[in-house]
């Protein structure tokens, strides 16, 4: 048996793309197992860069079979849109499958996401606006509609009509805003749901099936253990479960069937959205690192927040997700400075603390301790880990010592060739 888990280590965009795309042709299946189109991320192959979303970045192996699980959240027309994106570049689809019970997002769950914010005034949580979080509150509320809803026509007419009433009255209530047309939804989601229907399947049977028969199965985190419901800087967070512990639930099997857990881990920290951040570098050099990483949403555009490595963050993650390794990025982003910093405990009210806080306010006052380092020069043709400079080397070692984790992979650029493998898959 041979599973892995593939998690954001910080607050997202660590890289998981390009990772996963790497483990993913080592792998029989990818399935992902949370959030929505909120997620974006970059995978490069040769030339050709592709921009994913929703469908795992499997889907660009012709033999893998890719999984949309039951934890993630599901627009159908950015479903649609990037399904057609792949088919327009030669890139095959029918070894996508969706799992019969996904959630499906309409458009007064976007609209009550971008109004939510809107009333939250400078309060706002920096959504991505695209319906995630009012799409969950159904699913927990246990009014949501699902995949296998939408293939039943009589079914979904009837809850459709039950659920735009009630979020019809909300919205003009709320925000004074008019409301959806219930004939031209149905017939707009009918529409999509024949679009849909081939990829259909009990989706937690076809991961089964594969651990069984020994296949190697992939599953594929989106955001990053900060932004995880339970575990991350809340209310600064997505509405999902990012971490390891939403595996079980999102996809459909049991922790027993879990072999190893690889932490994405950027070589410095990014975050994008409002919320506390400790090694936030509101200078010279947090704009050097954002221009040179092209640190910018892939979703939204936004500029990122950058600051230097924070360990606390990292040894957090490693606890929470039971991270068997990391995946180190984008070490080659910060080649030419002359030093770099590791964040390594926070000083709070005068005292050094180790331990990632619950309140983000603790947060807040927390105030980053920082150990200096040799900086290197370009590193981003080197394919051996031994032939790194020595000083890469020790960051890389000091940072594994901090965290309490082995680094398994290390990458040196956005092209599959730039990737250093020191633990198979
Ligand atoms: P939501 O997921 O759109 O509800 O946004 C909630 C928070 O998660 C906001 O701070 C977003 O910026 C952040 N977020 C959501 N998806 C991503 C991602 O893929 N990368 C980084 N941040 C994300």
């Amino acid at each position: 048996m041979s599973s892995l888990v593939i998690v954001g280590a910080q607050w997202g965009d660590e890289g998981k793309g390009k990772i996963t795309d790497y483990l993913a042709s080592r792998s029989d299946v990818v399935a992902r197992y949370q959030g929505g189109n909120n997620a974006g991320h970059t995978v490069e192959v040769g030339k050709e860069k592709y921009k994913l979303n929703l469908i795992p970045s499997g889907i660009l192996h012709a033999d893998k079979l890719c999984i949309i699980g039951n934890g993630v959240v599901l627009d159908p027309e950015a479903f649609l849109n990037e399904i057609k994106m792949l088919q327009d570049r030669g890139v095959s689809t029918s070894n996508l499958k969706i799992s019969d019970r996904t959630h499906v997002i309409f458009p007064y769950h976007k609209k009550i996401d971008e109004l939510s914010e809107l009333q939250r005034g400078s309060n706002d949580i920096g959504t991505t606006k695209k319906g995630i979080g009012p799409a969950y509150m159904d699913k927990t509320e246990r009014t949501g509609i699902r995949i296998c809803d939408l293939m039943k026509k009589d079914v979904f007419a009837q809850k459709l009509k039950v659920n735009l009433e009630s979020k019809n009255r909300y919205l003009k209530e709320i925000f004074g805003f008019e409301g959806y047309s219930y004939q031209e939804l149905l017939e707009k989601y009918l529409d999509y749901a024949e679009q849909i229907r081939p990829y259909v399947a009990d989706t937690s049977v076809l991961v089964y099936d594969a651990i069984k028969a020994n296949k190697k199965v992939l599953f594929e985190g989106a955001q990053g253990t900060l932004l995880d419901l339970d575990f991350g800087t809340y209310p600064y967070v997505t509405s999902s479960h990012p971490g390891s512990g939403g595996v079980g639930t999102g996809v459909g099997i049991g922790p027993s069937m879990i072999n190893k857990v690889i932490g994405v881990v950027k070589a410095y920290t990014t975050r994008v959205g409002k919320g506390p951040f400790p090694s936030e570098l509101l200078d010279e050099t947090g704009d050097y690192i954002r221009e040179k990483g092209f640190e910018f949403g892939t979703v939204t555009g936004r500029p990122r927040r950058c600051g230097w490595f924070d360990a606390v963050i990292v040894r957090y993650a490693t606890r929470i997700n039971g991270l068997t390794g990391i995946a180190l990025t984008k070490l080659d982003t910060l080649a030419d400075m002359k030093t770099v910093k590791i964040c390594t405990g926070y000083k709070l009210n005068g005292e050094i603390i180790r331990e990632f806080p619950a309140s983000i306010e603790d947060l807040a006052g927390c105030e980053p301790v920082y150990e200096e380092f040799e900086g290197w020069g370009d590193i981003s043709g080197v394919t051996e880990y031994n032939k790194l400079p020595t000083s890469v080397i020790r960051y890389i070692e000091r940072i594994e010592e901090l965290c309490g984790v082995k680094a398994a992979i290390i990458s040196v650029g956005p092209r599959r060739d730039q990737t250093i493998v020191i633990d198979e898959f």
